[in-house]
């Protein structure tokens, strides 16, 4: 029999990998190394599972899946829809739940009504264009921020932002309101496209196992 060669994930760092290393646990698959706070590793093995783990950059997730130095990748679905990258998404771990929305002052509600050239924030400007674009055609511009951007209306660079929303606190903090929802985040699983068709079996098994827990 061949040597089962090993199954790399990455995962984004934080809170989405800690709850995905739990709910691995869950089905056996346990990385005590991961455990040390203090190791400076980078890259995690499980030799008898012959699993391998590691921790990136949310957005170089899918990065990382596309090109197979990962055949598997846990990230957020807001990174999968701005990334745009080749990879299958096979599971909603249903964890991380969130959404993406327009938000602003109530004044701007009336912006987005008449469909007024507005000014949008955001750190997701492939998920603002393809919405304000393809969805509601109207002709915005697009202002990309790399975070905290609730400050764009608050400071006038911008009408509305395009962000994710959690508990809405954030925005009822700084005065703003969403004012449109455009689609449900969560964690989801992603698959290499070449080891879904070289590894089907054990893929497949993860999937169906993580299944019964989500
Ligand atoms: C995210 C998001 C919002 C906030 C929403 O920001 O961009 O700002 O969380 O959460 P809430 O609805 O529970 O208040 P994050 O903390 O990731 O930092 P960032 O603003 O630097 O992107």
């Amino acid at each position: 029999m061949s040597e089962e060669r090993y199954l790399t994930f990455a995962l984004g760092k934080g809170r989405l990998a800690n709850k995905t290393l739990a709910l691995l646990e869950q089905i056996g698959i346990t990385c005590e190394e991961m455990k040390d706070k203090n190791s400076r590793k980078l890259i995690f093995t499980n030799e008898e599972k012959k699993v391998r783990f590691f921790l990136a950059k949310g957005p170089d997730v899918p990065t990382y899946v596309e090109y197979g130095a990962a055949d598997i990748g846990v990230v957020g679905k807001d990174t999968i829809l701005e990334e745009n990258r080749r990879v299958y998404e096979v599971l909603d771990l249903g964890f991380g739940k969130c959404r993406m929305c327009v938000c602003g002052p109530a004044s701007a509600k009336d912006l987005l009504l008449h469909h007024e050239r507005i000014r949008v924030a955001t750190k997701y400007p492939l998920i603002a264009k393809d919405y304000f674009y393809n969805k509601k055609h109207q002709t915005v511009d697009i202002i990309k921020l790399n975070g905290s951007v609730e400050l764009g209306p608050i400071v006038e660079l911008s009408d509305v932002i395009v962000d994710i929303v959690e508990t809405g606190s954030t925005l009822k903090e700084n005065g703003l309101e969403v004012l449109e929802e455009i689609c449900p985040l969560s964690a989801r699983m992603i698959v290499n496209q070449v080891s879904m068709q070289m590894e089907t079996e054990r893929i497949k098994d993860l999937i169906f196992r993580l299944k019964q827990l989500c």
